[in-house]
């Protein structure tokens, strides 16, 4: 009798194991074991354009001491293409010096391409821009190690609607199998990379080295008043953390977990956030992102924060130091 209380309490704990880290752990040999906890760079740098850069090398360093294991890097590349689609050499140098000095750091590096409104707007010339970057992109990093990964694009929208978005998505995954066939590519569904659509997300079944990718601002209110490019600009005082917020926030990356299983994928939370110049008080702020994170870890997702410097900020650059709370809310086990 006792015994068999022991082996159902076994059996028991087995399945809340299972339960709670379900989708990541059985997906654990499918993913790169680099991309855990990661943060957002370089996406608005003046470095891109000739500028005086923010980043410099050091802020890898940095990101790394802290405990993140990997960067998100986010290119505009359609501006540095040429007449002819040739990216710029000059530009090209500029990643190069990117992947190289997160590499040192012992950072892993995804290069995510980030035109996601030029390419929303029109899905042909999306087409073509999209094959002329990976085709000179995905060689470029062929022998890169595994710690790299490709983001095809980020958050799809608008007329990149689901059909418009599965139908390209072979399209330009077949470009990057040509010299990369085994390296960890990042798609994620229509709407800006909703969770909610993931159902509609059509993936080659035999392609195991997908990192599917979501985004989550939810909610979108909260976490987006006061943000100019949006049209939530003048809005001031949503609070969040009640009950009710927290069981809606489990309830949707149970949601993420589930589509996860049933697809025998992996997941990357690409971004997460609360914005930072909308007066909303900061522990509000530590609290809604460290729920998130936590809950994603609890999932088995990657995650990766929205953004090292600009807004949304986890380091500052005026002080040239962490945001302490919410690089704390990220890593709190790390410290
Ligand atoms: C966009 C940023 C924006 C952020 C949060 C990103 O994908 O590139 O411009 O600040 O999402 O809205």
């Amino acid at each position: 009798m006792k015994r068999n209380g022991f082996k159902a309490m076994l059996a028991g704990a087995a399945a809340a194991l299972l339960a709670t880290f379900g989708a990541g752990s059985a997906q654990a040999a499918d993913r790169a074991p680099e991309f855990r906890r990661g943060v957002n760079v370089l996406g608005y740098d003046p470095y891109w354009k000739g500028g005086e850069a923010r980043f410099k090398a050091r802020h890898f360093a940095e990101i790394r001491r802290a405990g993140f294991d990997f960067v998100r890097v986010n290119l505009f590349a359609f501006g540095h293409l040429d007449s002819k689609d040739r990216l710029d050499p000059e530009w090209l140098k500029k990643v190069d010096w990117v992947v190289r000095e997160a590499r040192k750091a012992g950072l892993g590096v995804i290069l995510d391409e980030h035109d996601f409104d030029a390419c929303s707007n029109d899905v042909t010339m999306c087409r073509a821009k999209l094959r002329a970057v990976w085709s000179q992109l995905a060689p470029r990093y062929r022998s890169a190690p595994s710690s790299v990964a490709f983001e095809l694009l980020n958050e799809p929208h608008a007329k990149l609607d689901a059909d418009a978005w599965n139908a390209l998505i072979p399209d330009i995954l077949a470009i990057v199998r040509a010299t990369n066939p085994v390296r960890t590519v990042i798609i994620g569904p229509t709407s800006w990379n909703a969770y909610r659509e993931l159902p509609g997300l059509k993936l080659p079944e035999k392609d195991r080295n997908i990192l599917v990718t979501f985004h989550y601002y939810d909610p979108f209110r909260f976490t987006h008043q006061g943000a100019s490019w949006t049209d939530l600009k003048e809005l001031r005082g949503v609070t969040w953390g009640s009950d009710a917020d927290l069981a809606q926030l489990r309830e949707d990356f149970g949601k993420v977990a589930q589509w996860a299983r049933a697809n025998r994928r992996p997941i990357l939370l690409g971004e997460f956030g609360a914005y930072d110049k909308s007066g909303t008080p900061e522990a509000m702020r530590v609290a809604y992102t460290a729920a998130v994170a936590r809950e994603a870890e609890r999932q088995g997702f990657a995650f990766a924060y929205w953004q090292f410097d600009g807004d949304f900020i986890a380091w500052d650059m005026s002080r040239d130091a962490w945001v302490a709370p919410i690089r704390d809310a990220l890593l709190p086990a790390r410290r």
